[in-house]
């Protein structure tokens, strides 16, 4: 699996036409990537076959924004992970904090979504973070280590393709990034935690996520420990999008 990503959350955004008209910028403004840094993009579910298809022969991957920790069965408005697959998924998001807040995700829970997704055969891109009163209260480190131990208990420690999204919940669609001080403690620390738990998840992918965009971009992801970015609102933008890519593709060359 490649180290350096860049993953658009699209969030609930999205038409056939502006799909279209996103895609088709992102591939003027690139025509080719870079081998060594992935890109993927998540719409909502109905879209996935429509992206399968605008995508094909750019590299670019389309992955989904959640998963139903159940593989079929009488759950209504759930999504399995044998159908993201079925479609052509490849990469699912899991935990992003709008789930957890808006729908009341919790630990366990996500873990055995990331199970879900890791059964299926397919990349979760595991979201963790700290609120503004957890950072407020000292308790980054402790809150990141619950994330990390409940998802670790669920899909164990010798499983490498995994892909971590760092993104304080503060800094998520509120226009302001944390500072690469605070992004490259944290990044350090997840990376120490990691090492203590195997040599396979020592080297997993830890992303960062939050208002990040072209122009912060590099100084986020030049970063030790900072493998790429987990982007929301500036993914719908296919300036910005390309914009920090390069600026990935850069940090890497
Ligand atoms: P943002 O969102 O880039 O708009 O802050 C990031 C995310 O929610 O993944």
């Amino acid at each position: 699996m490649l180290k350096k990503w860049v993953i658009g959350n699209w969030k609930m955004h999205g038409s056939l036409a502006d799909n279209k008209a996103l895609i088709d910028g992102i591939r003027a403004e690139l025509p080719a990537l870079d081998a060594r840094v992935g890109m993927v993009v998540c719409p909502v579910f109905p879209y996935i076959p429509q992206l399968k298809q605008i995508t094909a022969g750019s590299g670019i991957g389309v992955g989904a924004q959640d998963i139903s920790e159940f593989a079929k069965g009488a759950y209504t408005g759930e999504v399995a992970g044998p159908m993201l697959k079925d479609v052509g998924v490849e990469y699912v998001i899991v935990g992003h904090s709008e789930r957890r807040t808006f729908h009341g995700e919790h630990n366990e829970q996500i873990a055995r979504k990331a199970k879900a997704v890791i059964e299926t055969g397919l990349i979760p891109v595991v979201c963790i973070g700290e609120s503004l009163e957890e950072r407020q209260a000292n308790q980054t480190e402790a809150v990141l280590t619950a994330q990390l131990d409940a998802l670790f208990a669920v899909v164990g420690t010798d499983n490498a393709n995994i892909i971590l999204a760092y993104e304080p919940r503060w800094a998520i669609g509120t226009g302001v990034a944390a500072t690469p001080d605070m992004i490259q403690a944290v990044h350090s620390f997840v990376r120490a935690y990691l090492t203590k738990r195997s040599a396979a998840v020592a080297g997993l992918p830890i992303l960062y996520g939050g208002s990040m965009k072209g122009s912060n971009a590099a100084s986020i992801v030049t970063l030790p420990n900072v493998d790429g970015g987990l982007i929301g609102s500036a993914a719908l933008n296919a300036a910005e999008f390309v914009a920090i890519y390069k600026a990935l593709v850069a940090s890497v060359a």
